[in-house]
């Protein structure tokens, strides 16, 4: 199968989706519920990677390309993880969350990533995804959703049984106005509340949803061991900035305290070395994975994770570097 035959597949089946040749916010547009974005945020988010150039300079020695990473003490092949998606109920009348969660598991364990999954709305969401893990063996992060503490910290007391490799909490799904301000809906967190998080796990301890250098110094303070520098897809608000233009901000702010990943629009292995060019130690990408798993299952995961391996190892090799130590910011340009 190959990612064409992967993205004809998704058709016949994924609703609110047209599973586009380029996943870029446009065709699903502002469709909240569905996977769409708040306004384009979506489309700003895969355009500001577009508005980047990869410097071709093959001076190097020659030779093969390890585009092989470490993160949270682990090696994996890939400085990539899978987005977590907390109700597949966006792409499908029935709930396939925890068959989605199944197969994305299955091919990161297979192809050497990390894979995510969100605690979404369904009780067997959580349970089903960390049977999964066990059973594939693979290297997974539970994203959870900023609950009250008290429910945080009973997953995460769960999770600590578990061979996760790392616990995350989103902050910035304060902002989905699925039952907002009813009780136990998302909300706001402190510096104050991630640091009780944090001491309820021994695992590297996550803050996905940083969108500024001070949010970015917030999640540092509260002992963040990575951040993800993420706007939800453009989901939570339909103003903020694309990913790919706060990204050196928080470089900048962070200076190497913390881990950096970044997510939005990020499509294509180029997209990948840009972020890294810009400071990023490794990128999450969401919606092309669900399009993926809808058009081959575990299969159709791995054919997309393969396209992107190959292109990475591409670019690398077109810009110079032969492992991740080697990408600068002299590798990438405003177009
Ligand atoms: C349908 C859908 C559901 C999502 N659910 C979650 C979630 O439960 N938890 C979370 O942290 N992020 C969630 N996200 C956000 C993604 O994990 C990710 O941050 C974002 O979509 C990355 O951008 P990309 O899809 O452009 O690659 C969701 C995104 C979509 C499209």
């Amino acid at each position: 199968m190959n990612y064409q035959e992967v993205l004809e597949n998704a058709r016949k089946t994924i609703l609110n989706c047209k599973a586009c040749p380029e996943c870029n916010g446009l065709a699903c547009g502002a469709t909240m519920p569905g996977p769409g974005s708040k306004g384009g945020c979506a489309h700003e988010n895969w355009k500001a990677w577009r508005n980047y150039k990869l410097n071709v300079d093959t001076f190097a020695p020659d030779g093969p390309v390890d585009p092989s990473c470490t993160l949270f003490g682990r090696e994996f092949s890939l400085p990539l993880l899978t987005g977590p998606i907390g109700t597949m109920l966006q792409y499908s009348k029935t709930d396939v969350t925890v068959p989605f969660n199944d197969g994305v598991i299955q091919a990161a364990a297979e192809t050497g990533i990390i894979a995510c999954f969100g605690d979404g709305l369904a009780p067997e969401t959580v349970p089903g995804a960390l049977a999964s893990m066990e059973k594939h063996g693979a290297a997974v992060m539970p994203v959870l959703n900023p609950l009250p503490n008290a429910l945080i910290i009973d997953k995460l007391e769960t999770i600590e049984k578990t061979s996760a490799v790392a616990v995350s909490v989103v902050v910035d799904s304060a902002g989905l106005n699925i039952g907002m301000f009813k009780k136990d809906s998302p909300g706001s967190k402190t510096v104050e509340d991630l640091k009780l998080l944090k001491s309820h796990t021994t695992k590297p301890f996550v803050v996905k949803g940083i969108m500024t250098g001070k949010a970015a110094c917030n999640a540092v303070e509260a002992g963040a061991d990575a951040i993800i520098v993420s706007n939800h897809g453009g989901r939570v608000l339909a103003d903020a900035p694309a990913t790919a233009v706060v990204l050196p901000e928080i470089v900048d702010a962070v200076r190497g305290r913390t881990k950096i990943i970044v997510d939005g629009g990020i499509r294509t292995g180029g997209d990948m070395l840009k972020a890294l060019a810009l400071g990023a130690d490794a990128v999450l990408i969401c919606r092309p994975f669900a399009v993926s798993w809808f058009g081959g299952g575990s299969e159709g995961v791995r054919v997309y994770v393969e396209k992107l391996r190959k292109e990475f190892i591409e670019a690398m090799y077109m810009c110079g570097a032969r492992k991740l130590s080697d990408i600068c910011p002299d590798m990438v340009r405003k177009a």
